[in-house]
């Protein structure tokens, strides 16, 4: 779509997904999904929506209904060009098991929001939604306590954080991975065993930690639960600008030193063997990631001997590379999924994937984050007959 159209659909999503009811500089929040097309036709040319009663200021209320279009229409959530939003285009309809976190009209329909059933989503939804107003200013959020995640945990939430937590959650749990393996020698590759994605910017997953079960648990280990961090910084809209979904880096300010988020450390202690505190937490999670992906490769070549390939950029991500060479093979010209995966591959992978798959972990769960890293590597390193304190990595 070129710009000025997106934008006037921006503006008739916002214009129509607004109900809007504010009063002494406080947002209530409304929506209607059920509008005829006709409706929604003429709702478009009126810029703003003004609320049905005061006392109000007309000039302040279209001020910050204007700025909070402006900031979410340059987020990724208003971004109707993305594949986020775009996949299901030839479909002409988003398939009901992706369309919650999809669509603002999924959303809705998922949860009950449009009238339907709560807990799944009856559909059609239409494509070409994004996450519109109406996802998160609905009176109906305020209903929702508890959130379900892949693990079948019941998280209980209060208020807007029933969004993000719906749709940040990931679409895998651990349980996932072990039910996959279950009875299979571990270092046996099996052709029936599939890749296991987590999905992507699984933030909600990372914050929830070992009580969220998102990651692949070892036998015998423990592992942190949800990062409760410190009371002002304790929800995603306390970092993250709702509508611009920036991080805002002042208030981190208050308690942190640092010239930027990915500088900030707490730990005293150096994590991936480097010995070097003066660096953000985030480098240590960066360099035990790197190296678990190097040791997924040496386990793939040298133990199963089934050479492996990353690529980020396609899916499945894991390519079978049979010659070593470094490349994907390929047959009727598309690269080969990897199809050697044995229990222990598998679920090291998996928890890597998990990992680099948010690229806040470092400020969403630190501690849960370098578990999952430390104890991937650890089992791996003895089929390779590495020792685990040449690395000098710390839990
Ligand atoms: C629990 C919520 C959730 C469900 C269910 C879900 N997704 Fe997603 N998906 C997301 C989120 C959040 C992103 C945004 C990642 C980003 O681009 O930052 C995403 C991103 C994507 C992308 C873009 C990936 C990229 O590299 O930019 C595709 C494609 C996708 N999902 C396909 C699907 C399909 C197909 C389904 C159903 C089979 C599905 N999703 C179900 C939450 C979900
Ligand atoms: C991802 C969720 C989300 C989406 C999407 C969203 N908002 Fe908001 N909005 C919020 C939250 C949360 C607040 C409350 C902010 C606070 O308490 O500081 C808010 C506050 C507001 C306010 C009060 C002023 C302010 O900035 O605090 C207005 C007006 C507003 N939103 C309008 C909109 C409009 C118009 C759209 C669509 C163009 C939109 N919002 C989309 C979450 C969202
Ligand atoms: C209906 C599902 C949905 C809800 C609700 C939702 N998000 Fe998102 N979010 C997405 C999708 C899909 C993307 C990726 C969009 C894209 O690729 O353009 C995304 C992107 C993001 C990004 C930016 C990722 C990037 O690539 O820049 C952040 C940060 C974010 N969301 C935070 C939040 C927060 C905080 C909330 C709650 C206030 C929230 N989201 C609510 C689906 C959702
Ligand atoms: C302590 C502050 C903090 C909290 C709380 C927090 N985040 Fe983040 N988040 C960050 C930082 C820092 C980043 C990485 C910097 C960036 O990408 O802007 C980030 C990154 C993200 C991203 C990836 C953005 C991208 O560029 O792809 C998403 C999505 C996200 N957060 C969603 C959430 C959700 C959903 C919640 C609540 C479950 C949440 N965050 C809670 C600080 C926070
Ligand atoms: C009120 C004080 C406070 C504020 C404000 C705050 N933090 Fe923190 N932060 C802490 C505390 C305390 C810890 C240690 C928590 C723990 O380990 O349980 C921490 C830990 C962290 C860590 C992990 C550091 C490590 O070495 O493990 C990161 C990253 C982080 N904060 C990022 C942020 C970001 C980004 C912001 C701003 C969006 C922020 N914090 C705002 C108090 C705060």
């Amino acid at each position: 779509m070129p710009v000025s159209q997106r934008f006037t659909h921006a503006v008739m999503v916002a214009t129509v997904a607004l109900t809007l009811v504010v009063g002494g500089g406080q947002a209530v929040f409304g929506q209607d999904s059920s509008e005829s097309e006709q409706d929604k036709e003429s709702e478009a040319s009126i810029p703003f929506a003004l609320p049905q009663s005061g006392p109000f200021n007309p000039a302040d209320i279209e001020i910050k209904n204007d700025q909070s279009i402006a900031d979410w229409f340059r987020s990724a959530h208003a971004d109707a060009a993305a594949d986020a939003f775009r996949h299901w285009d030839e479909e002409e309809e988003i398939t009901a098991v992706c369309a919650t976190c999809h669509s603002g009209e999924g959303f809705r329909d998922y949860h009950g929001l449009d009238g339907t059933v709560a807990g799944s989503v009856e559909g059609p939804i239409s494509t070409g939604g994004v996450v519109d107003c109406g996802t998160c200013h609905n009176s109906g959020l305020a209903d929702i306590e508890e959130i379900a995640f892949p693990s079948g945990l019941m998280h209980p939430v209060q208020g807007v954080e029933a969004s993000c937590m719906t749709c940040h959650q990931g679409r895998t749990a651990g349980s996932n991975v072990e039910s996959a393996i279950m009875g299979l020698e571990l270092d046996t590759p099996n052709p029936e065993l599939r890749f296991i994605n987590p999905h992507y910017a699984t933030a909600a997953a990372t914050w929830l930690g070992g009580y969220g079960g998102s990651g692949y648990h070892y036998d015998g280990k423990t592992y942190s639960g949800r990062f409760f961090h410190a009371r002002p910084v304790s929800s995603c809209v306390s970092c993250h600008e709702p509508h611009t979904l920036e991080v805002e880096f002042e208030p981190c300010l208050t308690c942190h030193q640092a010239n930027e988020p990915a500088d900030i450390r707490i730990a005293r202690q150096s994590y991936d063997g480097s010995g070097d505190t003066a660096k953000g937490i985030r480098s240590d999670i960066q360099a035990n990631a790197a190296l678990l992906l190097d040791m997924i490769k040496s386990y793939a070549s040298e133990v199963v001997e089934a050479p492996i390939v990353y690529d980020g950029t396609r899916y499945p991500y894991f390519f079978a590379d049979a010659n070593g060479d470094g490349l994907a093979d390929q047959a009727d010209g598309r690269p080969v999924a990897y199809n050697s995966w044995t229990p222990r591959g598998l679920r090291a992978t998996y928890n890597w994937k998990l990992v680099t798959s948010d690229p806040g972990n470092y400020a969403h769960n630190p501690p849960y984050m370098l578990e999952l890293l430390y104890d991937s590597i650890e089992n791996l390193s003895a089929p390779l007959g590495r020792d685990m304190k040449d690395f000098g990595l710390l839990r």
